[in-house]
């Protein structure tokens, strides 16, 4: 029985059009670069396969996977890499593709862990931004939509790892 209840808040054209856009901006950006993308497992994994395939220059990529969630929707504030990238970064410039950025302590943790290994250049592409959650500032160069402070699943985002097939993302009531 599904007891959460759940209603779009962004829908699937919509996410499209917009990783389109982002897609158009990041090849600009990049045309001519060693770009480098690095998708945080799990929950990016259907934003970075989509916009790979909107960029028109070439790029690699890779993935890192962190623990910090753990279940539900309460972050639990530590952070560390279960699963580090495979490829040497160094001299690269590097695009993290992340699905959310909330309190802003996952994304500010890895961006000091990439940095030791000497990228050119580091910046962060996020789907959804809850920035009136931030604990720690932080800012990401490219991002989709910014969202208010509701927990949201769908299009990779998961909730004890259901929903993230979903195509459109919801905004869920737990009951
Ligand atoms: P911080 O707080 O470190 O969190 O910026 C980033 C990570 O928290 C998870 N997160 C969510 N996951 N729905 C989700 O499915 C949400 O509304 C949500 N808010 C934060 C997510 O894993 C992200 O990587
Ligand atoms: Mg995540």
């Amino acid at each position: 029985m599904d007891k959460v209840k759940k209603e779009i808040l962004i829908s699937k054209p919509e996410i499209d059009d917009r990783v389109q856009s982002l897609a158009d901006e990041i090849s600009r950006d990049y045309e001519g670069k060693d770009l480098v993308l690095i998708c945080i497992l799990k929950g990016a994994f259907v934003f970075m396969a989509d916009l790979i395939r909107c960029l028109c220059i070439p790029c690699r990529v890779d993935f890192v996977r962190l623990a910090s969630y753990g279940t539900g929707t309460v972050s639990s504030g530590s952070i560390m890499i279960t699963k580090d990238i495979e490829t040497p970064i160094y001299g690269t410039d590097v695009l993290i593709v992340e699905d959310i950025v909330d309190t802003g302590l996952t994304l500010s943790f890895l961006v000091d862990k990439l940095k030791e290994k000497g990228p050119r250049s580091l910046k962060v592409c996020v789907l959804l931004d809850k920035k009136e959650r931030r604990q720690v500032p932080f800012n990401a160069e490219y991002v989709g939509f910014d969202i208010p402070d509701r927990f949201v699943v769908g299009y990779g985002l998961d909730f004890n790892e259901m929903y993230r097939f979903l195509p459109d993302v919801y905004v869920i009531q737990e009951d």
